[in-house]
C-alpha cells in the first residue's frame, strides 16, 4: 500500500512541479556497451574488505576515503527528516533511539556499524538509519538469463530514492543522486582468497548485488506488500525480534553458502523481517530463479526452463503472476527487450542494452550491475538517465 501512495504522490509531484514530458518509453538500445555517452556517468572503483579483520576495522579503509560523501547523504537524509517534520525533533528521535537499536542487530553486522559511526565520525544512530533506508525505499529491475551454451548471466539495475524529494531544477531525485558517489564495488577476502564481489554502497553492511564466483549470483528487490510491509521493521525497533533483515541474509548466504541448492533454500526458508524478492542464479543449466517471499516463507519460486521456452527470468517490485502497477510498468519493455534480443544473443553486452532502455533506466536507476557466474565476474556502471526520462 505504501507503495501506491507513494507513487501517486510522486506522480502529482512531478506532473505539476515540473514540465515533465514523454516519451515514457523508447526502442530497445542497442550497441550501448561498452557504457558510453550520457546514460554512463562513470566506472565504479573496487575496494577489499577482509573478513580477517575484526568487524569493527573492515570497513576503516573504504570509509575514511568515502567519508565526506557519506556525510553529504547523511544531511540530505537529516534535510529531508526535517522538512517532513520541522524543528529536527525526527533525527533527535534517530539519535537517541537507533543506537539501541544497533545493539539488538545480530553480528558481525553490529559491529561493522559501530566500527563506520567510529571511522566517518557520523553519529551511531544515523548510520543505522542508512542502513535501514535500503530495506524500504528500493525498486529494481533484475533478471537472470540463460544463454544457449547454457551460460548463465545475471543483471540489475538498482533504482533507489523514490519520493525521497525531487529537485525541480535539476529534475532528478536528491537521494538518489547523492548516492551515486557512494557505489562501490566489493571483493570480501578471507586469508587473501576472494569469498564473494557485490556492488554496493560506502557505509551499508548488507548486500543488494553479489557474487559468489563460480557457484551463484545474487539479487534482492523490494517487494510491497499490505500484509507484512515495514511492520516487521517496526517490530524490530520495538522489541519483538524474531526475523531475519532481508539484506543481511543475503550477505550472510553470499559468504557462506556453497551452492545454488544452499543458496535458494536459506533464501526460501529463513524468516524475514519485510517481504522481498530474491533473483538467484546458479552455474548450470536451468539454475535461475525468483523467489516471492512473505516474511514467513516463500510464497512462489519461478525458474528457468529452457524447454518451456523459459530461457530468462524477469523480476521488477511485482508478482510474476499479477500485471504490474499501470504508473510503473518495467516489466513489459525489459521482457519486450529481452524477446527482442533472443536466447541466441544474450551476453553482458545486451544484457546491459536491455537495461539501459527506458524506463527500465529512469530517474531512480543508481547503478547497472552485470554478472557472469562461470567467469566469476562482476561489473557495474553508475547511470544518469538524461532528459525526457521517467522519475521512476
Ligand atoms: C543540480 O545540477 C547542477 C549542475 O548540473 C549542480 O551543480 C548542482 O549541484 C545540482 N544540484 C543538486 C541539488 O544536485
Ligand atoms: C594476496 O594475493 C595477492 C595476489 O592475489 C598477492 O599479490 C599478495 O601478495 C597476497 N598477500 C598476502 C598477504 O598473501
Ligand atoms: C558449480 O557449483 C558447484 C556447487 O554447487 C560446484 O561444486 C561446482 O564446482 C561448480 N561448477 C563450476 C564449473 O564451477
Ligand atoms: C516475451 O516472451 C514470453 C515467452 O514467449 C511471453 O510469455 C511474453 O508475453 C513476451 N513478453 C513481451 C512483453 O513480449
Ligand atoms: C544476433 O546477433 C547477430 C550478430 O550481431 C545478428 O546478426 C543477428 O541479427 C542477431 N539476432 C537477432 C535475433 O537479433
Amino acid at each position: 500500500m505504501g507503495h501506491w501512495v507513494f507513487l501517486i504522490f510522486a506522480a502529482l509531484f512531478s506532473f505539476t512541479s515540473t514540465q515533465f514530458i514523454p516519451p515514457y518509453t523508447e526502442e530497445c538500445r542497442t550497441d550501448m556497451y561498452p557504457p558510453n555517452g550520457p546514460t554512463f556517468r562513470g566506472a565504479v572503483s573496487w575496494y577489499t574488505v577482509d573478513l580477517d579483520l575484526p568487524p569493527t576495522k573492515r570497513w576503516t579503509a573504504l570509509i575514511t576515503n568515502k567519508k565526506t560523501d557519506l556525510v553529504n547523504m547523511i544531511q540530505a537524509i537529516k534535510d529531508l527528516a526535517d522538512a517532513f517534520v520541522p524543528s529536527g525533533r525526527l533525527i533527535e528521535l534517530v539519535d537517541i533511539s537507533l543506537p539501541l537499536v544497533v545493539d539488538t542487530l545480530p553480528n558481525p553486522f553490529k559491529d561493522e556499524i559501530k566500527g563506520i559511526a567510529e571511522v566517518s565520525g557520523i553519529p551511531l544512530g544515523e548510520v543505522v538509519l542508512f542502513n535501514i533506508f535500503y530495506e524500504v525505499f528500493t525498486v529494481c529491475t533484475s533478471i537472470v538469463a540463460e544463454d544457449d551454451k547454457g551460460n548463465l548471466i545475471h543483471g540489475r539495475n538498482l533504482d533507489f530514492g523514490l519520493f525521497l524529494g525531487w529537485d525541480v531544477k535539476n529534475k532528478s531525485w536528491i537521494i538518489s543522486e547523492k548516492l551515486k558517489p557512494l557505489v562501490v564495488n566489493l571483493d570480501f577476502k578471507r586469508s587473501n582468497q576472494t569469498i564473494f564481489k557485490s556492488t554496493n554502497f560506502a557505509g551499508y553492511v548488507g548486500m543488494l548485488t553479489g557474487i559468489k564466483p563460480h557457484i551463484f549470483t545474487l539479487t534482492m528487490n523490494e517487494r510491497f506488500s499490505l500484509n507484512g510491509g515495514y511492520i516487521g521493521i517496526l517490530e524490530w525497533i520495538l522489541g519483538q525480534r524474531d526475523g531475519m533483515w532481508m539484506s543481511f541474509l543475503t550477505r550472510s548466504v553470499l559468504e557462506n553458502a556453497n551452492s545454488y541448492e544452499e543458496a535458494k533454500s536459506r533464501l526460501a526458508q529463513t524468516k524475514l523481517l519485510a517481504p522481498a524478492y530474491f533473483i538467484l542464479g546458479g552455474n548450470r543449466t536451468g539454475q535461475g530463479c525468483i523467489i516471492t517471499r512473505s516474511r514467513l516463507l516463500s510464497i512462489d519460486v519461478l525458474e528457468i526452463d529452457v524447454k518451456l521456452g523459459r530461457w530468462y527470468v524477469l523480476e521488477t517490485n511485482y508478482d510474476h503472476w499479477k500485471e504490474p502497477l499501470f504508473l510503473d510498468d518495467r516489466r513489459t519493455p525489459a521482457m519486450k527487450c529481452m524477446n527482442h534480443t533472443t536466447q541466441t544473443n544474450i551476453s553482458l553486452k545486451t544484457m546491459y542494452d536491455v537495461l539501459s532502455t527506458k524506463p527500465v533506466l529512469n530517474k531512480l536507476t543508481t547503478y547497472t550491475t552485470l554478472m557472469q557466474v562461470s567467469e566469476g565476474r562482476l561489473e557495474s556502471y553508475i547511470r544518469d538517465c538524461p532528459n525526457p526520462c521517467m522519475p521512476w
